[in-house]
């Protein structure tokens, strides 16, 4: 097909495709870059906001765009973090218009569900910051609204980061935000791109107690890595045990993460005796934003953040990120997320590594159920599925395992009373099995 010819029918494309969205393609348009400095000029001279930018730092970041800079990180508040390897530039310039329109359907779509299921503050943020549809957000100009209004600003990252890292920069107040927008007309992506990023975590920013939660998650990595590089010191030229510490500070991490999962990711929360959500895993995609509220496939299930059990809850909770959550925590409300300090994550954290896990299926004995769902299956089942050989997903394999080798070498009565009830008894024909083959 000629050039020309090729070029008309991907403008048929794109028309019909705005179409469908609910797309003006005359607002795909990014603003020119003396248009992008002038808006920028008058948002960095705000005063009615809750953290001003200080004088001297105004001209020189003007002066980074002016100059042509791509966007690196925020530096308003005197804080920086090394990204290595990690660190990423936004060129604003450099997106084409099939990217800006990959944006503006996604943003269309979003409104849509965020108008019905988010909740009042979630949309609340979005006007704060802007976030609307037209063209991808210039990250000089939204850094700069961020700060102003929460004291939390935006670090580019070329990919998903280490988990390390990550809360790194939440210990900071910086939120990594990848530079890469996904193809048009993809609804959910594992990987994350700005339509994740900023589509859908930005606005919980303005929820105080979201936010908090997200920075004690980084305050709950820094006590972590402070008690792990002590015993690296107490451990001197011992390899195996340096080792075996920093495998043991890589797995509590990755338990706390499961509390910011379900709740900065994936939570809901009850507004007014309404389901709604906040988790920004579920608003950046619309499928899932629907799905979470409305389907009777998932389990939906209610807690009390404050309550130390359903805290054990989240963080003894398996789950995969390849598809559609297959259970969801709504609390009670957000301020029982305050009481998810720096210390109740660490210590959720570690009694929840010498504990029994659950799968994302389950429902267990003391969950305040709201929705059964569909594809909920029984404690035992994954244990039978394994004996027999039989396909299962890779978050009951690993439950199983873990489980089975806990009960195996042995789990003192004194954990096992921290659960809410005992887990289910493991059968013994299940665990002879075990004992022979792993
Ligand atoms: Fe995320």
């Amino acid at each position: 097909m000629p050039e020309s010819k090729q070029l008309e029918s991907k403008q048929r494309d794109y028309a019909e495709i705005a179409k469908r969205s609910g797309v003006d393609l005359a607002d795909v348009k990014p603003l020119s870059l003396e248009e992008r400095i002038e808006t920028l000029e008058s948002e960095l001279h705000r005063t009615d906001v809750p953290y001003p930018i200080a004088a001297a730092k105004r001209e020189p970041y003007i002066e980074a765009l002016r100059s042509g800079n791509p966007f690196r990180m925020g530096d308003f508040s005197g804080e920086t973090v090394d990204l290595g390897k990690y660190a990423c530039q936004q060129f604003y310039e450099n997106y084409s218009f099939e990217e800006h329109l990959s944006w503006a359907c996604l943003v269309a779509q979003q409104q849509k569900t965020k108008h019905q299921f988010a909740c009042r503050q979630y949309q609340e943020g979005e006007r704060l910051f802007e976030i609307r549809g037209g063209v991808i957000p210039d990250f000089y100009l939204l850094n700069a609204r961020i700060y102003q209004q929460t004291a939390w600003q935006l670090a580019a990252v070329s990919e998903i980061i280490p988990a390390e890292l990550f809360f790194t920069c939440h210990s900071r107040r910086f939120f990594p935000v990848t530079t890469f927008m996904r193809p048009l007309g993809t609804d959910y992506l594992e990987e994350p791109d700005i339509g994740h990023d900023v589509a859908g975590h930005v606005a919980t920013f303005t929820i105080r107690a979201v936010a908090d939660v997200m920075k004690n998650h980084g305050e709950a990595r820094n006590m972590i890595y402070a008690e792990r590089d002590a015993m690296i010191a107490d451990a001197g030229e011992d390899a195996a045990a340096i080792e075996a510490i920093k495998t043991h500070a890589d797995d509590l991490l990755m338990y706390a993460g499961r509390i910011y999962w379900f709740t900065v990711e994936f939570g809901l929360v009850m507004e007014d005796g309404e389901i709604r959500d906040f988790g920004a895993g579920i608003l950046s995609s619309p499928g899932e934003t629907v799905y979470s509220i409305g389907s009777p496939e998932s389990n939906r299930i209610l807690i009390d953040p404050s309550d130390d059990a359903d805290l054990m809850r989240l963080a003894n909770t398996d789950y995969l990120i390849s598809e559609f959550q297959k259970t969801y925590f709504i609390s009670e409300s957000f301020d029982l997320l305050h009481s998810l300090t720096p210390e109740r994550i660490l210590d959720a954290s570690k009694r929840a590594m010498s504990l029994p896990d659950y799968t994302w299926r389950e429902i267990v004995p003391g969950d305040r159920v709201v929705n059964v769902g569909t594809v909920m299956t029984s404690p035992n089942e994954k244990y039978y599925r394994l004996m027999a050989g039989q396909k299962m997903d890779e978050c009951l394999r690993r439950t199983a395992i873990k489980n089975l080798r806990m009960h195996r070498d042995g789990i003192s009565d004194e954990l096992l009373a921290q659960f809410r009830a005992l887990p289910p008894v493991i059968p013994q024909e299940v665990m002879d099995w075990f004992c022979q083959n792993d």
